[in-house]
């Protein structure tokens, strides 16, 4: 059987890290595009060196030239600016903007049946630029930001716990954003409900650093954000694409009604496989996650409408 081809847009931080993601965890052969084709290449090169070592034999193409991904599979966009000093987060959000709209058009032009998914921020604003410049049906637009954000919320419940966190079942619904929706009568450990393991207060704290865990990594590490933990994100979705798993994750997803929405991307469980979003998956919330969870549509609404006046 062919191996997949999976074309990583952006050739930085995470589009790097999830290459090797993807190499690693045998999914397919990927392109890597950077606006800068020496950086892509260069990074392609190393990636490949690294295959004799490790016993993979998908390799890495690294380029600029969109010819290089026509009739890929799937399509992860990560490129795009970060926030330097005295930028306004509307500043960024122009400037990312304009940088999916270009690198959505381009790709999906050669690879007209891809799934695209999308990492670069604000996550579920460049992810409704990319189902709209793309002029893809629903399903194949998703966003990267639920699975590491539940991801994130598992990890500080395992250590406080001192437990693996493959124990520990969590979801984290909503926009990618301070208003996400970490759902604690949705946490297991083991089977048990995490209220009945740890103090209300306490899980405050954990639901507040979850919400803030990407602003607690960009303050650590002084230049750029977290990667090996969005990168292993998007492999997972990656995964559930190719091998077409209909596994059940956190994604931001085109709602059409679902939860009470119409119009726009929010973080809600789906089934993930060959089509994309295959389903979406309602779940009932109790009313303190419902009002977040509206709070936070209206936040992913308003840039949207920004950038509705742009399109
Ligand atoms: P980075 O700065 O390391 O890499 C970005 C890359 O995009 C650079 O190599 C740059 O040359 C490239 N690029 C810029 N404009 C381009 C264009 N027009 N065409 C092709 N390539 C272009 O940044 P990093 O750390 O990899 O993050 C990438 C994005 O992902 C950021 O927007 C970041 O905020 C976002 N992110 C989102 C997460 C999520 O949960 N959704 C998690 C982590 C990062
Ligand atoms: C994160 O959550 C920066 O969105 C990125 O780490």
């Amino acid at each position: 059987m062919p191996r997949s081809k999976i074309t990583v847009i952006g050739a930085g931080n995470v589009g790097a890290s999830l290459a090797q993601q993807i190499l690693a965890q045998r999914l397919g052969d990927v392109v890597l595009l950077d606006i800068d084709g020496d950086l892509a290449q260069g990074k392609a090169l190393d990636l490949n060196q690294s295959a004799p070592v490790l016993g993979y034999s998908g390799c890495v193409l690294g380029t600029s030239d969109y010819q290089d991904t026509a009739g890929s599979e799937i399509i992860i966009i990560t490129s795009g600016s970060p926030r330097k000093p005295g930028m306004s987060r509307d500043d960024l959000l122009k400037i990312n903007f304009g940088i999916v709209r270009a690198v959505a058009t381009k790709a999906a032009a050669v690879s007209p049946e891809a799934v695209v998914i999308v990492v670069t921020n604000p996550l579920d604003a460049m992810t409704y630029t990319a189902l709209k410049v793309t002029g893809f049906p629903k399903h194949r637009v998703a966003g990267m930001a639920g699975v590491l954000d539940s991801s994130r919320f598992r990890h500080f419940i395992a250590e406080e716990l001192k437990v693996s966190s493959q124990a520990v079942e969590a979801l984290v619904l909503g926009g990618h954003g301070d208003e996400m929706v970490p759902c604690l009568p949705l946490t297991r450990v083991a089977g048990e409900m995490v209220v009945n393991l740890l103090p209300p207060d306490k899980l405050e704290e954990i639901i507040t650093r979850t919400r803030y865990g990407g602003g607690e990594i960009v303050k650590l590490l002084r230049s750029g954000s977290a990667y090996y933990a969005p990168a292993a994100s998007a492999a997972r979705m990656v995964a559930a694409v190719v091998r077409d798993e209909k596994a059940v994750m956190p994604c931001a997803a085109w709602l059409s009604g679902e939860y009470g929405y119409k119009d726009v991307f929010l973080g809600v469980p789906v089934v993930l496989g060959r089509r994309g979003v295959e389903r979406i998956v309602e779940i009932k919330l109790d009313q303190k996650d419902e009002q977040a969870l509206r709070r936070s549509a209206e936040a992913v609404r308003e840039l949207c409408h920004q950038i509705d006046g742009w399109l």
